[in-house]
Order: C-alpha cells, then sequence, then structure tokens
C-alpha cells in the first residue's frame, strides 16, 4: 500500500465526468469564456472577503453554507422569494382583472420576496465563491446569480412604483422579474442536480455493511493520513495515539481527497477548498461543505485493521 504525506493545500478542478454539457442552456453558458473576466474576480473577492473577516469571517461563511444546520442554507431560502413572487403574481394578475382589493397582498407578497431574496443572494454567491475551479460552475453559477440580481432589482423598483400612479409599470416590471428568476431557477437546478453543487459527494458511497480488513495495523504510521477501501469505498485512515480514525476519503464538498488532506491537530483540512473535518466523527468544523464526513468504526483484529461504517458512542 501507498503511504501519501498531505501536501499544501492547492486549488484543483473537478474531476472529469461524462455528460456535462446536455442541457442546451448550460452549454451554450458554459462556452462563455469571456464570463470569466467577471467571474473569477468575483469569487476571489468573495473570499477574500470572509478570509480578511479572521474568525468572524469564517463563521459567517460556515453559517452562510448552512454549516449550522447540516444541509446546504442556500436552497432553504430560495423558497421565500420565489413562493412570495409566485403569489404576488397571481394576485397582480386579480388585480388586472379588476380586484382591486388584493392590492395590499400583493406589494406584501413583494416586499417578504425582497426580504428573502436578499438572504437568498447572500448564500447563493457564498457557495458559488467556493465552487472550485470548474468552469461550467463558475460561468453557470455567475449567470443564475447575475439573473437573480437583475430579479431582484426589478422587483425593488416594482415595489417602489406600487404606491404611486405608475401601478402598472410596477406589475409589469414584477413580471417581468418573475420570468426572468424562473429562468434563473432552471440554472440553479443544473448547478445542483446536474453539477452536484450542494449535494454531499458520498451520498452514492455504498460501503460494506459488516467490518471488512482495510490495512495491516503495522502498515499505518502515526498521524499521515491514508487512504484505503472499504469494498469500492475509499476510506481516510489516521492513527493519533491508541485511536485509529477513519472517515469517507471523498470530501463531502465536491469530492476532494481527504487522503491528501492537511492533518490540523485532530481535524483534517481538505486539498481543495478548505473544509475542516473533525477525525472522530467527521463533524464540519470548517466549511465550505455543509455535509458532515460519513464515519466508520475501527478495530484490529488479527494484526489487521478492519472498518466498517458507524459512529463511535463517544
Ligand atoms: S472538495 Fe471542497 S472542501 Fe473538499
Amino acid at each position: 500500500m501507498t503511504v501519501t504525506r498531505a501536501p499544501d493545500p492547492a486549488p484543483h478542478d473537478d474531476p472529469p465526468r461524462y455528460d456535462r454539457t446536455v442541457d442546451p442552456a448550460e452549454k451554450i453558458i458554459a462556452s462563455q469564456a469571456w464570463l470569466d473576466a467577471a467571474a473569477e474576480p468575483l469569487q476571489r473577492a468573495i473570499v477574500g472577503l470572509y478570509e480578511r473577516g479572521g474568525k468572524v469571517g469564517q463563521r459567517v461563511e460556515d453559517f452562510l453554507h448552512g454549516k449550522y444546520i447540516g444541509t446546504p442554507l442556500h436552497p432553504i431560502l430560495v423558497t421565500i422569494p420565489i413562493g412570495a413572487w409566485s403569489v404576488a403574481a397571481v394576485l397582480d394578475l386579480m388585480e388586472l382583472r379588476g380586484r382591486k382589493d388584493v392590492r395590499a397582498g400583493a406589494d406584501l407578497a413583494v416586499a417578504i420576496g425582497l426580504v428573502g431574496g436578499m438572504a437568498a443572494i447572500a448564500t447563493g454567491w457564498t457557495d458559488w465563491a467556493r465552487s472550485g475551479d470548474s468552469p461550467i460552475k463558475r460561468r453557470v453559477g455567475f449567470v443564475h446569480g447575475s439573473l437573480n440580481e437583475s430579479a431582484f432589482l426589478l422587483y425593488a423598483g416594482s415595489y417602489l412604483l406600487r404606491g404611486g400612479r405608475a401601478r402598472a409599470t410596477a406589475r409589469g416590471l414584477g413580471f417581468l422579474a418573475y420570468t426572468i428568476s424562473g429562468m434563473s431557477a432552471h440554472l440553479g437546478g443544473t448547478l445542483v442536480y446536474k453539477e452536484g453543487l450542494g449535494v454531499s459527494h458520498t451520498a452514492g458511497q455504498r460501503p460494506p455493511d459488516e467490518f471488512v480488513p482495510v490495512l495491516a495495523d503495522a502498515d499505518l504510521p502515526e498521524n499521515v493520513p491514508t487512504r484505503v477501501k472499504a469494498g469500492e469505498v475509499p476510506v481516510l485512515l489516521v492513527r493519533q495515539g491508541e485511536h485509529i480514525h477513519a472517515l469517507a476519503e471523498t470530501c463531502s464538498h465536491l469530492g476532494g481527497p481527504l487522503s491528501e488532506g492537511r492533518i490540523e491537530g485532530d481535524a483534517i483540512r481538505c486539498p481543495w477548498h478548505g473544509s475542516l473535518f473533525r477525525l472522530s466523527d467527521g463533524y464540519v468544523l470548517e466549511s465550505p461543505s455543509a455535509h458532515a464526513q460519513p464515519c466508520f468504526l475501527t478495530r484490529v483484529q488479527g494484526g489487521q485493521i478492519e472498518v466498517r461504517p458507524g459512529r463511535s458512542p463517544d
């Protein structure tokens, strides 16, 4: 077996996959390299903002990625503007057909959507900024976010005009913004369901249910991240004193190789985007991953380290 020492963290592209550009909208946007001139500086600016914030910046970023609820926050928050603006669109249509009594409800729905939209924008740009070097994610995410910003600004304009004489214009801006946000939602779905942004990259792994031998005990050095396999599933082993920690080796964020990461005390930092996982239970100490790393129980039998999925009651 090969023992690898963790190199310094370095930027890394996503692993190659097939079937990446079947969706027509995604295909067109992904081929627009000129978008990088705006997208890359924006990604760097967002990351730099959090990094300059030190510990506070890290906590804010953790919160916006969804670390504290164990799942990305962005898809939860987007339901607020989508739902509120859908109600507003229906009420605006009713008003068009003569129902003046629905005006207040439509205006309130637009306002609720604006508040939820701000939160959705903050979480969305934060997730996107840590989406790696993949040009597809960068360009599609940039267009997705830009369309959402446009819809937000149009709804803000719509809201401001609603109290005056330009109510018809306000409704028109609202319908335009709703159309744009629908187009943007398609791109958001592409990013999640096709490109796997926000999805745990360990979700499809099926290690054996029972203990299986993975390595001779004598071959595991102290405090060296070591990659082994349980069935077809890559597993990270780290010996620390009398403990042998075992986590899924594939980073839940975007699939980075944790065995090439860096040990920091009782945790390991992913070499791709810096998520920090506690070795004993896979808990996310620092985002961008929102998903805890699956962990394994370990034991030594007949000189062999054995693992099976599970979490120590300790
Ligand atoms: S792959 Fe992004 S932090 Fe690990």
